[in-house]
């Protein structure tokens, strides 16, 4: 990569650019709408507290040009890091209010239609746009790409958001877990990915612009998930007289199960013998601690919610296909015969409520193989191993929820729906 840019240099873009210029030798080429910038640049010093930063600012080239012109003419890969605001009410520091909102994607557009105006006679070669700032899923799609419809033959769009806490940006910016690029040009994320292996080890995950832009409000929307459930095994330990901090330090050492891949690929809800009636236990016990919020309730009829609407996308294809509906698998886990607080016997409870006719086939359970002659809608319930052998007929619609079905897609002249995984 010859000559690198960064537009926005603030509270993540000036350490970043700071950083990639000490660690690749580079100099970057930057742009601030606010001039203060230039001044922290020139004399080393910023006004907020970040870790580091003075002794990269030393050593690193950084140029404060006159213009987001400028920074183009210049450079071959440039990056984005303005801000995407919210309004002060969704900032966390007082109540969720009753009306949420996105953020604020102005000034994004703005710089990417500075960019996207700029004379074609400076655009020598295709230049690399990476946006850093964070987006929901479907904005950059829907909101940046329309903007260089016209000039995408001068720019491929990368988007790149990073993991970082503040005050810590640059360790974190150098030291990430992995590095996640989304992209329609396998080629730019390549380019892009070669530029981080020179001073960074972390993996890459390059995927669609759509999956990228989820993994970076995932990872944020977790974490609150994970504190959220800390603090509520606090308010009960606080309401029995125990200590919290036995339980979750006995959790943190549960890396097989629950600190691991494990248990996070989208299917079918959880089941067993222990989980769904934990669940609706807890429910009971943070009613009767009268806790201050109850999250296993949700979690319970959160599986419920979701096989419901397994419920009704069957359905749904079962009237436009005029097909028999035929649920595979009566199991709770895959390879075993345990029906116990099964999402298969959930999902057919869903099917009888609204008087639909279903036959459910488990070769585990009912202890005989079976074999399909007839099209029909087949719904993968339990993932046992012999369903992904199972040849299907001809004109029959496959719906799985595992996903397993996707790299056999052209094997079958059916229709199979692996959903949430285009
Ligand atoms: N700060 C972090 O630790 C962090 C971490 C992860 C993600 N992010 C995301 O990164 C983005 C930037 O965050 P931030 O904290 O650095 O914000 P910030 O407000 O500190 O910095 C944004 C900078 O962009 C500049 N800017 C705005 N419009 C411009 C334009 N037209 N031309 C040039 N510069 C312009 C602003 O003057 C400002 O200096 C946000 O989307 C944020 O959510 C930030």
């Amino acid at each position: 990569v010859a000559n690198i840019g960064f537009i926005g240099l603030g509270k993540l873009g000036l350490p970043c650019a700071a950083a990639m210029s000490v660690k690749t030798g580079n100099r970057i080429y930057g742009f601030d709408v606010n001039t203060d910038v230039k001044n922290y640049i020139d004399l080393k010093k910023v006004p907020y507290m970040e870790n580091n930063i003075e002794e990269y600012l030393r050593n690193a080239n950084i140029t404060f040009c006159k213009s987001i012109e400028e920074v183009i003419r210049i450079c071959d890969v440039i990056f984005i890091a303005v801000q995407t605001p919210h309004e002060e009410e969704f900032e966390g520091n007082t109540p969720v209010p009753e009306r949420t909102s996105d953020f604020n994607y102005e000034y994004l557009i703005n710089v990417s239609g500075q960019i996207a105006d700029i004379e074609a006679k400076y655009i020598k070669k295709k230049k690399l746009i990476v946006i850093i700032s964070t987006v929901l899923p479907g904005t950059i799609r829907s909101k940046i790409l329309p903007i260089f419809s016209e000039v995408y033959e001068n720019f491929d769009i990368c988007y790149n958001p990073y993991f970082i806490a503040m005050g810590d940006t640059i360790n974190d910016f150098l030291n990430p877990e992995f590095v996640l690029i989304g992209s329609d040009s396998p080629s730019a994320m390549t380019k892009l990915e070669s530029f981080y292996k020179d001073f960074q080890t972390a993996q890459t995950r390059k995927m669609s612009i759509e999956s990228a832009e989820l993994t970076k409000v995932a990872y944020n929307t977790f974490i609150g998930f994970k504190i959220v459930f800390a603090n509520l095994l606090g308010e009960i330990m606080q309401e029995i007289n125990g200590n919290v901090d036995e339980v979750t330090g006995a959790l943190s050492q549960a890396n097989i199960r629950l600190l691991s891949p494990k248990y996070l690929s989208a299917g079918m809800a959880d089941g067993g013998g222990c989980h769904p009636r934990d669940q609706i236990a807890m429910s009971w016990l943070a009613k009767s601690l009268n806790l201050s919020v109850n999250p296993f309730d949700w979690l319970a009829r959160a599986r419920d919610a979701q096989t419901k609407k397994q419920s009704e996308m069957i359905i749904e294809y079962h009237k436009s296909h005029n097909l028999p509906i035929i649920i595979l698998g009566k199991s709770y886990k895959s390879n075993v015969n345990l029906i116990v607080g099964s999402p298969s016997r959930l999902l057919c409870h869903y099917l009888d409520s609204k008087g639909i006719n279903y036959e459910c086939h488990d070769n585990f359970v009912d202890k005989k193989k079976t074999s399909y002659v007839e099209k029909a809608i087949f719904f993968v319930a339990t993932n046992h191993d012999y369903i992904k052998e199972i040849i299907f007929p001809q004109g029959s619609v496959l719906i799985d929820p595992w996903g397993n079905m996707i790299n056999r897609r052209t094997n079958y002249k059916s229709l199979i729906i692996t959903p949430g995984r285009n």
